[in-house]
């Protein structure tokens, strides 16, 4: 079996720059074959068993990201002319075939998980998952109890939906924070606007269990931490 540079080897997995990788192991966070390794350029059998943060990094294990998604990228994988999350990724993880899970609008911010695991994204994604999303949006007007109400009791929206019941906190002048268990189309802009709220701004603070890290600035993106992970799966798996 050939032996490989650590840093390297991970390298090659398509997790990370090489520098990255250096970081990491320099971190304590990688595991060989079950013992941690923190000298980058030690030489290791390229068939080892490679772990970050306990988690395996083999082309057979999936990729979950973070990403503090600024405004003014689609959420798509490919577009023709439009910038997308996807440019916001390294390139290795686009190779791996990383694609967003759910959708934000092109002008809101905040919390987007990005993956290459379909399962994972179609049980959050999934009406029947009911994973509760918190919102952060800034409005034009003033609400009132009464709207706090009306989502309590689930808004009609202008072409008749009705939605299930949501959350709504009013948290200062024309802010407030609203968690949904669904998602339409447009959800929080149309379910505001039926309150005679327009959003002026909208940004994603919080998907089931999992908080956007407030370390991350507009653009940043992470790899989440198995406990991330699993707090997410755990969330899926009690629906
Ligand atoms: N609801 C919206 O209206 N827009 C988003 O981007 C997300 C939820």
């Amino acid at each position: 079996m050939p032996f490989v540079r650590l840093d390297k080897l991970i390298t090659d997995t398509g997790l990370c720059s090489r520098s990255q990788a250096r970081d990491w192991v320099r971190q304590g966070r990688v595991s060989v074959n079950g013992a941690v390794v923190t000298d980058p350029s030690q030489k290791i059998d390229s068939a080892a068993a490679l772990c970050l943060d306990g988690r395996p990094v083999d082309a057979g294990g999936h990729l979950y990201v973070m990403l503090h998604k600024p405004a003014g990228l689609l959420t798509a994988a490919r577009d023709a002319r439009k910038p997308t999350v996807l440019d916001a990724m390294p390139e290795a993880w686009k190779r791996r075939g990383l694609f967003p899970v759910g959708r934000l609008d092109k002008d809101t911010t905040g919390l987007l998980l990005l993956t290459d695991d379909g399962t994972f994204a179609h049980r959050v994604i999934s009406p029947k998952s009911h994973v509760s999303k918190l919102y952060e949006a800034a409005v034009a007007g003033t609400p009132t109890p009464e709207d706090v109400e009306a989502f309590r009791e689930g808004i009609v929206l202008k072409d008749g939906t009705r939605c299930l019941p949501a959350g709504l906190e009013i948290c200062g002048e024309g802010i407030v924070r609203v968690e949904i268990f669904e998602g339409k189309y447009h959800q929080i802009k149309r379910m505001l606007a039926s309150r005679n709220l327009p959003v002026l701004e909208l940004h994603r603070l919080r998907i089931g269990g999992l908080w956007l890290d407030e370390k991350l600035s507009p653009g940043e993106y992470r790899l989440l931490t198995e406990e991330e992970i699993e707090t997410i799966q755990q969330g899926l798996l009690s629906k």
